[in-house]
């Protein structure tokens, strides 16, 4: 039950106002005393030509309560709704150990959302920045799945264009067959780098390279044979990766699946009077929206990146009927998808509304340095064991000291969970339209804002409910949750109870970190209970039992908001 939603009914009931007005103006007062959720009527006075103080004694003698857990009362121009706790205990608890985090999918069950997100660019090292639509996306995906959207998740492989001409050809000059096969991101890189020193010398390369992507892009057998060997050995090594991470994808269509299906576009913009000649290229002029020129065929009549873009949001649309089509990319590329979206409305697609660029910031590194392997960027590899290696010496020392008995591959398979878990918990923790700042001391600290801490709180929690089977004693159920009243207890439950808003609120902005937030919140709220309060100690047995079933809600509601986030959590350590 998602109380919020409720007081939104009743409001609506007895003001006639608009709902999502309503629930728009609902807040979360600061303090308790000020009841748990506050109607400001503020906004009312105009259309009710009433004073708010007024409005509010009005909204608060009439509201009909009956039946709900709620009692409201009037201070000054607020109506503010307080909760009673042991209904709302009972509420609660139940319906999470019972069903976890429902959400309310009715809506949204016939509704396709395209999230594409990833898209490294292949024969390229994966460095931190792909991880980062890696992350993000992977987790939007989640939670609209979870919202109940029929969600097609997308990988728009960067496996086309100019640079392929020169693989090829760098490949044919001075490529190493054994080194392709032993680190294949590693030999084409190498390559790669090498094209662009010998180009300044011998300006033939520069066309060799063209006429070779040409060739690809005309189908020749021996051009598309060694640029599908390329793909198919970058993919094997994103494929890894995304596993680790436990990422996956419903297609790989990267640019290459356009490049057939451009000629229509060409056809529809040149139909509609959009294409027009400049040096030699063909474009669509963007100056009434104050932006560059689109750039859709180059003088030697090939296609580029943004004419691709247009062929598969005309594919996407097609296929899947979106009601949403989210790119999950760096804020670097704003420019590029509002030309894309503004050449999609110019020539009438009205689907370009539902495109969104979901943008992040950068990346950037505190207190690490790294043995990086490429000049100076960062691989997600790289970053990943060592943050797995640092995770791990932290748990064995610590089992160490606690004389905990663990094995090395128990130590081994936590270590991964946490260290991975810590990486992923870096990117979603704040908004994404922030730069990022990695720095071991905060992604590591096992007490602070971190997935370390948020999964010991877990783990610990699901070790004093196995100590509490033991001992014969069962999470209650039902009416026996009533005496959880106490303000630690009700703060815990209140957090519980809000992991729904946060899912909703994350998916209106597009936002993982809403429900990073939350889980921080139910942790932090926990801990606290945690500590002020015993749990299998109290000698009231039915005591036990009820915050036994509480610990148990605060355990799937983790568990559940981690997963949403993409880190999975682990039972002991
Ligand atoms: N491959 C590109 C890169 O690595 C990102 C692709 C973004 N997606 C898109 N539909 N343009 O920079």
């Amino acid at each position: 039950m998602d109380y919020k939603q409720q007081i939104a009914d009743l409001l609506t009931e007895s003001t006639g106002l608009d709902r999502d007005r309503i629930l728009e103006l609902i807040e979360i007062p600061p303090q308790l005393d000020m009841g748990d959720y506050a109607f400001p009527c503020f906004t009312l006075a105009k259309t009710l030509r009433k004073a708010p103080p007024m409005i509010a004694g009005d909204i608060a003698g009439s509201i009909n309560l009956d039946g709900t857990v709620f009692t409201a009362k009037n201070a000054g121009p607020y109506v503010n709704f307080y909760i009673d706790r042991s209904a709302y205990a009972v509420n609660v608890i139940d319906e999470v150990n019972k069903s976890g985090i429902v959400m309310d999918t009715a809506a949204n069950s016939d509704k396709n959302v395209i999230v594409e997100y990833s898209s490294p660019n292949i024969a390229k090292p994966f460095h931190v920045g792909h991880a980062f639509t890696t992350v993000l996306g992977n987790s939007l995906a989640r939670i609209y799945k979870k919202l109940g959207y029929n969600v097609i998740r997308m990988n728009h492989l960067g496996d086309y264009g100019t640079q392929f001409g020169k693989l090829i050809t760098a490949y044919r000059l001075w490529g190493d067959e054994a080194a392709l096969n032993e680190d294949p991101i590693k030999e084409l890189l190498r390559i790669y780098v090498k094209f662009h020193q010998e180009e300044k010398n011998d300006p033939t390369l520069t066309d060799t390279a063209r006429d070779n992507f040409r060739k690809l892009e005309e189908g020749s057998p021996d051009e598309v044979a060694l640029w599908q060997k390329f793909r198919d050995m970058s993919l094997v090594v994103f494929n890894k990766l995304y596993e680790r991470i436990g990422v996956e994808f419903d297609n790989y269509n990267g640019e290459s699946f356009y490049s057939d299906k451009i000629p229509e576009i060409v056809d529809i913009l040149n139909e509609k009077g959009l294409l027009v000649e400049s040096k030699g290229a063909k474009v669509v002029m963007l100056d009434d929206e104050g932006l560059p020129p689109c750039i859709i065929l180059k003088s030697d009549n090939t296609t580029i990146y943004a004419s691709r873009d247009l062929a598969s949001a005309l594919y996407r649309y097609r296929t899947y009927h979106f009601d949403k089509n989210i790119y999950v990319v760096g804020n670097t590329q704003a420019l590029h998808f509002k030309q894309v979206f503004s050449v999609l409305k110019k020539a009438g697609f009205d689907f370009a509304d539902k495109c969104e660029h979901v943008a992040f910031g950068l990346v950037k590194f505190k207190d690490m340095v790294f043995s990086t392997r490429e000049g100076n960027i960062v691989l997600l590899e790289d970053l990943l064991n060592e943050s797995v290696s640092k995770t791990r010496e932290i748990i064995a020392n610590n089992a160490k000291e606690r004389g905990q008995d663990m094995s090395e591959e128990e130590i081994d398979e936590i270590a991964e969970k946490l260290g991975v878990g810590a990486v992923i918990y870096t990117f979603v923790k704040s908004g994404r339209e922030r730069d990022i700042v990695f720095s071991w001391k905060e992604m590591l600290d096992f007490e602070g804002d971190s997935a370390p801490y948020l999964i010991y709180t877990y783990a610990r929690t699901r070790s004093i409910l196995r100590k509490g089977e033991q001992q014969g004693k069962h999470p209650a159920s039902g009416d026996s949750l009533k005496i959880l009243t106490g303000d630690d207890e009700y703060a815990v439950i209140r957090a519980v109870a809000d992991l729904k808003d946060a899912v909703v609120k994350a998916a209106s902005s597009n936002e993982p970190f809403m429900i990073a937030r939350q889980v921080a919140l139910i942790a932090r709220a926990y801990n606290r209970f945690y500590n002020n309060s015993s749990i299998l100690n109290c000698d009231d047995d039915d005591l036990v039992c009820a915050r036994l079933a509480l610990c148990s809600s605060v355990c799937t509601a983790i568990r559940e908001g981690l997963d949403l986030l993409g880190i999975s959590c682990v039972e002991r350590m």
